[in-house]
């Protein structure tokens, strides 16, 4: 049996807005790569506004049946009037399809052009029959309010807009502003929940944005300049908290992650070791750090360690500064490490400095391998120590002395 929860609640009674929030507990991999022990909830909206009724977004498509149901308990669908399509990934369109049936096509949908195209692709044609596109900007009065569509271009598709409520300054911004994870609550308004929520939103925004990430910081600058975050009575995502006690908050932590703004001393360290070599030489490396008194955070694959790389790619963008360590494998990089690297150069790929560690047998590939991968992204490489065998005193005396070049490095 489905034990995932479920929440109907009010927001506000004037304009008469209703959240409908599923927990998904159940999901283990979101978009099928990236490990979520942590679950996620899809977020939609519901607005009585004058005579019209207004839903914002749905929810994934295996919960057709839970989101029919709990919309049920607020309005009968064949009453929606508008459906506001702000993204057409299937975790916040899959419903559509069932519930456009219910309402027998009478609500108007309203989106960009690609979400209409998008739309099309993934359920025919019947479903964008009454679809309104709007231009960037556009406004639309329904009901008795004003309803202003900003596009948001790769926050997370290029179909993406935000729905801007003129009279009450609520901004509907489906996955921009959204988070990993199961909050507790509704809104911000208890901070413990916040605290433990604002890495969910780390970890969602690069492993599901982070390919785009100057865009974050483009569309946020968009927004400031329209004058509409500022003064927002409330920002309502597409997935985890609302935020209503302090709104900018939300978008503040995002242009945060965007640019890659550090946490003091905070230095990433990410190795794999077979049989210790490259371990060894990581304890000296993390033992010199906190020397100077860094504060590593260490992920490592080993025969008794399998980090998620969802886990790491989390931790790279307020990071001052990277380690990888490696080891050479088959004349390449260690398997788990060519994934995490592979993954942080596409998603979480920074102007950060990077030192390079490895250990070979017979000849050292993998160092040099992760250099040029390096010395091609955005990160700036500061050196490479990669040796043979057991750490010699040589070894460690060039190790110490490039996590000094590392700490001297505009850090
Ligand atoms: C499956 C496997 C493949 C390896 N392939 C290479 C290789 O192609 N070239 C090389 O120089 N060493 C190779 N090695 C040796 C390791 O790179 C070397 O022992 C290194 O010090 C391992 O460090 P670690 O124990 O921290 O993993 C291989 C080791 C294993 C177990
Ligand atoms: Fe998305
Ligand atoms: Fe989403």
């Amino acid at each position: 049996m489905c034990m995932v929860k479920v929440w109907v609640e009010k927001l506000l009674d004037e304009p008469e807005l209703y959240i409908l929030r599923l927990d998904d507990s159940e999901i283990k991999h979101f978009e099928a790569a990236w490990s979520i022990p942590e679950g996620i909830t899809y977020n939609a909206y519901l607005m009585k506004v004058g005579d019209a009724v207004v839903l914002f977004d749905t929810w994934k498509g295996e919960y057709t049946e839970k989101f029919l149901e709990s919309l049920s308990t607020l309005v009968d669908p064949k009453e929606i009037t508008h459906i506001i399509v702000h993204h057409t990934e299937p975790d916040h369109s899959g419903a559509l399809p069932k519930l456009l049936e219910l309402n027998e096509y009478r609500a108007k949908l309203i989106g960009t052009t690609f979400a209409k195209n998008l739309l099309q692709g993934f359920y025919g044609d019947k479903v964008v029959e009454n679809f309104h596109t709007i231009k960037d900007g556009e406004e639309v009065k329904i009901g008795n309010r004003t309803f202003r569509f900003i596009t948001v271009p790769w926050l997370h598709w290029p179909d993406t807009m935000i729905t801007y409520d003129v009279e009450d300054k609520l901004i509907f911004s489906c996955d921009a502003g959204g988070g990993y994870g199961i909050p507790e609550a509704i809104d911000d308004s208890d901070e413990d929940v916040v605290k433990k929520y604002l890495p969910y939103v780390t970890k969602y925004i690069v492993t599901v944005i982070g390919h785009y990430h100057k865009y974050i910081v483009q569309n946020i600058k968009k927004l400031k300049e329209l004058g509409i975050i500022e003064n927002a009575n409330m920002i309502l995502p597409g997935h985890g908290l609302i935020w209503r006690k302090s709104p900018t908050r939300i978008f503040e932590h995002y242009e945060r992650v965007g640019a890659g703004i550090p946490t003091k001393d905070k230095v990433l360290v990410i190795y794999d070791s077979m049989y210790g070599f490259v371990e060894k030489r990581m304890s000296v490396v993390i033992e010199e750090l906190k020397r100077y008194g860094k504060k590593p955070v260490v992920y490592r694959f080993t025969d008794k360690e399998n980090p998620a790389i969802s886990d790491i790619l989390g931790e790279v963008p307020d990071s001052e500064a990277l380690v990888i360590g490696v080891s050479t494998y088959e004349a390449d990089i260690h398997p788990r490490m060519r994934c995490a690297l592979y993954e942080i150069l596409d998603k979480a790929n920074y102007e950060k400095p990077v030192l390079i560690v490895g250990a070979f047998g017979w000849g050292g590939v993998a160092g040099k391998k992760v250099e040029t991968l390096i010395s091609r992204s955005k990160f700036e490489l500061v050196d490479v120590v990669e040796t043979k065998g057991r750490m010699t005193s040589e070894d460690e005396e060039r190790l110490r002395e490039a996590v000094r070049k590392l700490i001297q490095w505009q850090l």
